[in-house]
């Protein structure tokens, strides 16, 4: 059975596994703190994800699913969670960066955007600076009450 829900403290080892496994930076998420989800099977962390926030706008980030649980809906269930836990907090609009997840992320209704058509102070964050490289593909999605 899969258990999703906020992540805890003693969770973010096995969510820096699974994203170092994955290629996927951590460096900056001990100083960024972002909100992570977690679907836990069976004792193990098999899925994360986080939102990084920016005034109304938020950076989705570091979703992962471990290698043999892809495919099966997690992904789609850690972005799901995120979006709400945004919307809960009034943020309107979610940007991201990928490398590999293009086709994923805009089955979950997220566009290609000019990363100079980012928020500010998202383009000056961590990610957006030093970890993601300029071939990154920068997506984005206007949240409303109903997605
Ligand atoms: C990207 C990733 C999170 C997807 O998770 P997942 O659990 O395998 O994806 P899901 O099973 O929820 O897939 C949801 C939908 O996206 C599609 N999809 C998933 N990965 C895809 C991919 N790489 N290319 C194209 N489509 C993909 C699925 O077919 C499914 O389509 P549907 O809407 O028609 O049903 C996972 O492959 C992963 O961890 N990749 C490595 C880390 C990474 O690149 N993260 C993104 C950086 S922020």
């Amino acid at each position: 059975m899969s258990e999703l829900r906020a992540a805890a403290e003693e969770d973010l080892g096995a969510i820096y596994a699974l994203l170092e496994r994955a290629g996927l930076p951590t460096s900056d998420l001990a100083s960024s703190k972002p909100h992570f989800a977690v679907i836990r099977e069976a004792g193990r962390i098999v899925a994360a994800g986080a939102l990084q926030r920016f005034g109304s706008a938020a950076l989705l980030r570091s979703v992962v699913v471990a290698g043999d649980r892809r495919g099966a809906g997690l992904g789609r269930i850690i972005v799901r969670e995120l979006e709400q836990v945004a919307r809960a907090g009034k943020v309107d609009r979610l940007i991201l960066l990928t490398q590999t997840a293009r086709e994923f992320f805009s089955h979950q209704g997220y566009r290609v955007i000019e990363r100079g058509d980012a928020p500010q102070d998202v383009q000056g964050s961590e990610e957006f600076r030093a970890l993601c490289p300029a071939s990154a593909t920068c997506m984005g999605k206007v949240l409303t009450g109903s997605d």
